[in-house]
């Protein structure tokens, strides 16, 4: 009704102001629709464009390994700390407040324990159930040259089609059997599969040579694993060798809720990743914080 009273005169229509058409900061992702976007901005540092997320989600395969036999104890503290929780839907629902505004990458396959094949697996959530827990990304194991690779490939693109139906983006992470040798080749193969079929983006391991042509021939966004415990010092030159060599960010989870004060390595790895800090400057910053 209050546009009915004369007020017409007063509305400001802007007509010699063209309307800003925004680009999109992450590799690849600009042609995503706006759901996908807004899902991939919260996972992604919107300044500095890169993630620490926060992977717990091992036991799904592995029960309660090392350092997350109570996640409510070992995982909680460092909630504040990352820009995304990476978790098991029986976690999340059972361990973590609802109240959390980190955003979930939610774990969305599975099967197998340490005691089978671990490259057949299955999708082990509904796209519904991603939906009701408010997933901002999927999480897919895809195992090239796995005995299970068709089959974990086909996961992934069931999970992207579905992704794409409720705006969620799918992260397909590249699983090496111990078979596999970890050369920049298998990795320019994986990553670049992935992507290929559909990921949004891509979780996989740093090599120490050749990483920059893993990232360059990928054309989307990167994090890398964090891989199994490393002195801390080492960890964080691996954290800042990545970002360099163009990786997007991290998803760790050993060499951070392993380390002996995971507080200060949290922080410690932020500053690599968010700040380009130097190893040797995040470590002392490590150090500072009551790592030891
Ligand atoms: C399982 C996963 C894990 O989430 C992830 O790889 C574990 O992280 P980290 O290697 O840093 O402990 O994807 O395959």
């Amino acid at each position: 009704m209050a546009d009915l009273d004369g007020a017409e005169d007063t509305k400001e229509y802007h007509v010699d102001v063209p309307q800003k058409t925004e680009g999109f900061y992450l590799k690849g992702c600009g042609n995503l629709d706006w759901g996908m976007k807004n899902r991939l901005g919260r996972v992604f540092n919107p300044v500095s464009g890169k993630t620490v997320m926060l992977a717990f989600d091992h036991g799904y395969f592995q029960g309660p390994t090392t350092g997350l036999e109570r996640v409510d104890v070992s995982i909680l503290p460092l909630e504040p700390y990352c820009d995304t929780l990476m978790v098991t839907r029986g976690i999340l629902r059972s361990i973590i407040p609802p109240g959390t505004q980190k955003p979930i990458a939610l774990r969305a396959s599975g099967g197998p324990s340490i005691l089978k094949e671990l490259s057949n697996e299955q999708i082990a959530v509904d796209i519904d159930d991603a939906v009701r827990l408010n997933a901002s990304a999927l999480a897919v194991q895809v195992f090239i040259g796995g005995e299970y690779e068709t089959q974990s490939v086909i996961n992934m693109t069931r999970l992207v089609d579905a992704g794409i139906r409720a705006g969620i983006p799918v992260m397909a992470v590249t699983a090496v059997g111990k078979e596999l040798a970890r050369t920049p080749r298998y990795f320019r193969l994986a990553t670049r599969m992935c992507a290929e079929l559909g990921a949004h983006f891509i979780k996989t391991y740093y090599v120490e040579k050749e990483f920059e042509t893993i990232t360059s021939c990928c054309p989307v966004p990167i994090v890398i694993a964090g891989g199994k415990k490393l002195p801390e010092p080492d960890a964080l030159k691996m954290c800042y060798n990545a970002i360099q060599q163009g990786a997007a960010g991290v998803d760790m989870g050993r060499n951070i809720f392993q380390a002996p004060n995971p507080v200060a390595m949290i922080q410690a790895v932020r500053a690599v990743v968010h700040g380009g800090e130097t190893a040797e400057k995040a470590y002392q910053m490590y150090k500072d914080l009551g790592g030891t």
